[in-house]
């Protein structure tokens, strides 16, 4: 194992009716608070009206920023970071999905940032402070809620760039599975595979190191394989909206990557196909991930795939790994399309191959995909991108 620095400063109070500690949480960091979020599930679900209470009752200052899109913008984070120096805002609380919590971090950042937001992005700008920023997550998915991360896209230049900085981790996150019931069939399958592929671009490596973390990365693959089906069927599931909500912050906050120091693969890729055409991030990395895997295996690799088919699929160990290989992605296939009845090719989804080579020759440069599990370089990602039309 290599060596390493594990911190997770984010507070977590899971389960139902924690909502209680949100006032005091709050308080901890300010009066005036702006709360953000998305396109109204919360208001639909009842939610907000808890939210709103639990500020009140705290005899906080509300504040709120509202319409934050999938995919965000950074001109949600510009409107955010100008509501927070003009108000005085002294602590945030994003109330949704990862696309709410992404950019609420960089509203945090920006409001400390007299340039335009999308410097931060790029990095010509230093991200040198942060609000503080309390979030309740009602989608199981991009594990921001226990990350430092954020994605922000760009509609004017068609960029979507990650960024991130450990000024922007949330202080406390409320995880209440009972929140998750109202997602949708839809968006429960696009956030397994999303988490899915959180785990997958750490496990495979070629590390022959890292059994304790490869046995947590099968136990997580296994939970989301086990309950993205039960929540899809039974939303109301609790035991299932609990491991899936679970398995999202664990999956990137940090814990299984032990000191790797490889990149990802399939995540820029799919950025490039979000940035463009503004699909759903999970049902991007669907597509790509089991064509990746494909394009990735090979003598040297196989063994990988061997390990991961025996113990997440439980394919006969006594099989060739060449064999094991190629079953176990027939198996991550049949997992994403007929399981979960993602779609399955880029055509489906009216994406065709007319801006493979720009968006190839980014997902290069912004992901370091040079120093992949398998090196890829702009000719290969075309390649993977043919492969899914
Ligand atoms: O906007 P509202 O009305 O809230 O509706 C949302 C949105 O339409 C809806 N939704 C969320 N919670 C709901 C709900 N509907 C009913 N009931 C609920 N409880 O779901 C839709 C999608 O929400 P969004 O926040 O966009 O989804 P997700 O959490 O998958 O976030 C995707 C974004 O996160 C980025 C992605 O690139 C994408 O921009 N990522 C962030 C990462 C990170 N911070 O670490 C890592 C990821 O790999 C990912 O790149
Ligand atoms: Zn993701």
């Amino acid at each position: 194992m290599n060596s390493f620095i594990y911190d997770i400063p984010t507070k977590v109070y899971f389960g139902e009716n924690q909502l209680g500690h949100l006032g005091e949480e709050l308080g901890r960091y300010g009066k005036k608070v702006l709360l953000t979020y998305g396109g109204g599930s919360i208001k639909k679900s009842g939610l907000y009206d808890k939210v709103v209470a639990e500020i009140k009752k705290a005899g906080l200052e509300l504040f709120e920023l509202s319409g934050i899109e999938p995919n965000p913008k950074v001109s949600s984070v510009r409107a955010g970071a100008e509501l927070c120096k003009k108000e005085g805002i002294e602590v945030l609380l994003a109330v949704g999905g990862g696309s709410v919590i992404d950019c609420t971090k960089f509203i945090g950042a920006a409001t400390f940032y007299d340039g335009d937001a999308w410097d931060i992005l790029e990095e010509k700008a230093e991200i040198t402070r942060c609000l503080p920023i309390l979030d309740v997550l009602t989608l199981a998915a991009t594990g921001s809620e226990m990350d430092s991360v954020g994605v922000i896209s760009n509609s004017e230049t068609k960029d979507k760039i990650c960024q991130g900085s450990p000024l922007m981790q949330p202080k406390v996150s409320f995880l209440d599975p009972t929140v998750t019931y109202t997602v949708s069939p839809y968006q429960t399958a696009c956030g397994a595979a999303d988490m899915l592929s959180h785990v997958i671009e750490v496990y495979f490596n070629m590390n022959k190191d890292l059994y304790m973390l490869d046995t947590v990365m099968e136990g997580l693959m296994k939970t989301i394989i086990k309950y993205a089906p039960v929540a899809m069927a039974q939303p109301d599931n609790y035991e299932a909206r609990a491991n899936l909500m679970w398995v999202s912050s664990w999956a990137i906050n940090g814990f299984v990557e032990g000191g790797k120091r490889q990149s990802w693969s399939c995540h820029p890729m799919e950025h490039e196909l979000s940035a463009i055409y503004d699909i759903t991030h999970g049902l991007g990395l669907a597509i790509l991930t089991p064509k990746w895997l494909e394009y990735c295996l090979n003598e040297t690799t196989a063994s990988k795939y061997y390990q991961f088919g025996c113990s997440v699929f439980g394919l006969d160990a006594s099989l060739e790994p060449m064999e094991v290989a190629k079953k176990s992605i027939a198996l991550v296939e049949e997992f994403l399309f007929r399981t979960l009845g993602l779609k399955s090719r880029l055509s489906e989804i009216e994406i065709d191959d007319s801006n493979f080579e720009v968006m190839a020759a980014k997902a290069v440069r912004l992901g370091n995909l040079g120093n992949a599990f398998v090196p890829l370089d702009k000719n290969d990602v075309i390649n993977i991108f043919k492969m899914c039309l």
